[in-house]
């Protein structure tokens, strides 16, 4: 069921209280080392400004454990909002409480506040009710433009749209509509490329993707548990011994359902995950004794480019090697420019795909970058987040 958005309601003369995603990657200085997720809110927040709405930003910052914690205050977060909005942002030192109260009230149509960290009480993450109702008291709606914290049931939310009005923000809603498309009405074929470093934090998806996909690429760390499941001697590769048996499993159901699974067939090997360690590339199922498997080799890249050149959807989640190294890097950032190329619906998700895409260049020739890491990965998995669902339906 489609959930109400911003353009649903009436927010004129309203105190609407957003909820972003204003986690945010920190420098050594402690300044946004990344502010791809500030503004990613952008629209929302413009929206909300050029209707007359007052608005008020709530976010967390890292995991400061439900204590106060100065190095997640949100004050660098709001000095690059004002920045990137060209007018001033009003920040505050408390999330709740007399403070955040009485700049409200001061508020005019088209100002913008934000609220420090929710985080720094132990109330936001166990979604408790009074704390989600002094949180509402702020305000007379609310805003989900959340998508990155849509899988976390926090006060924040989830527990304040029970209290007032809830509905969706632009951002959300695009998620929610790209990676929804992607998966439940996909232009096919429908490729999906996994990676990453290990099956155990990709099962659900796998499991979940077994049921929508035509061609399934596993990449990355993961793939060694699945050439061993093959039966091919891996080397000193990452390997989760305990996974082995499931990676069967999963290629089993994929050959009765009819999907195609592209596994490696080359790789680049080295004796050490060291730049300038010795490297070569070996067939998949030729790895030495003491060499590990760091990315996939250009037989693969060149097959899993073929893949992705023939899709109508392609969605690609978790990168194909140890790309931090520029030695490894050579097979994902050959998948960002495969995907860059195709003129399939492109979504991208997961810190790492995301973050080669971005390194390479080429995030403006993808269809869909999600701004969630492990918000994307649960979607994908098939769950509900239990921020979307406290929304109000359309
Ligand atoms: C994220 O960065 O994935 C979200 O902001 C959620 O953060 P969390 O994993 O600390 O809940």
């Amino acid at each position: 069921m489609p959930k109400k958005s911003v353009m649903d309601i009436d927010v004129k003369d309203k105190r609407v209280l957003v909820r972003v995603d204003f986690n945010v990657p920190l420098d050594q200085e402690g300044g946004v080392a990344d502010d791809t997720r500030i503004r990613a809110a952008l629209p929302t927040i413009k929206y909300l400004m050029e209707q007359g709405a007052r608005v008020i930003l709530a976010s967390h910052l890292g995991r400061p454990k439900g204590k106060v914690d100065d190095r997640y205050r949100l004050n660098p977060v709001a000095g690059r909002l004002q920045d990137l909005l060209g007018r001033e942002v009003t920040k505050v030192d408390d999330c709740v409480g007399d403070e955040p109260a009485r700049a409200i009230e001061k508020m005019r149509p088209g100002d913008v506040l934000l609220l420090e960290n929710v985080r720094f009480y132990p109330e936001e993450e166990k979604n408790d009710p009074a704390f989600a109702s002094r949180l509402a008291k702020l305000a007379d709606v609310y805003v989900n433009d959340a998508f990155g914290t849509a899988h976390r049931a926090h006060a924040s939310t989830e527990g304040v749209a029970r209290v007032i009005p809830g509905v969706a923000g632009f951002l959300m809603e695009r998620e929610l509509e790209m990676l929804g498309r992607a998966v439940y009405n996909p232009e096919r074929p429908f490729v999906a490329i996994l990676g990453g470093a290990k099956v155990s934090d990709k099962i659900g998806v796998i499991g979940n993707l077994l049921e929508k996909v035509d061609t399934l690429i596993i990449g990355g760390g993961m793939a060694n548990t699945f050439l061993r499941a093959r039966g091919y001697e891996t080397g000193k590769s990452l390997l989760e011994p305990d996974k082995v048996e499931l990676a069967g499993e999963l290629m089993n159901k994929a050959r009765e359902k009819g999907i195609e699974m592209l596994l490696p067939v080359d790789l680049v090997v080295a004796l050490a995950v060291d730049p300038d360690s010795e490297q070569k590339v070996m067939p998949a199922d030729q790895i030495p004794p003491d060499w590990m498997a760091l990315d996939i080799g250009p037989e693969s890249t060149n097959i899993f480019g073929k893949a992705i050149r023939k899709a109508g959807t392609v969605l690609w989640n978790g990168p194909m090697g140890v790309f931090e190294m520029a030695p490894f890097a050579r097979g994902t950032f050959e998948m960002a420019r495969a995907l860059a190329e195709s003129g399939a619906v492109t979504v991208v998700g997961g810190g790492d795909s995301v973050a080669a895409v971005k390194k390479a260049g080429l995030a403006d020739k993808i269809s869909h970058i999600s701004t969630g890491g492990g918000a994307s990965l649960e979607f994908l998995e098939g769950k509900v987040l239990p921020g979307v669902a406290a929304l109000q339906d359309k």
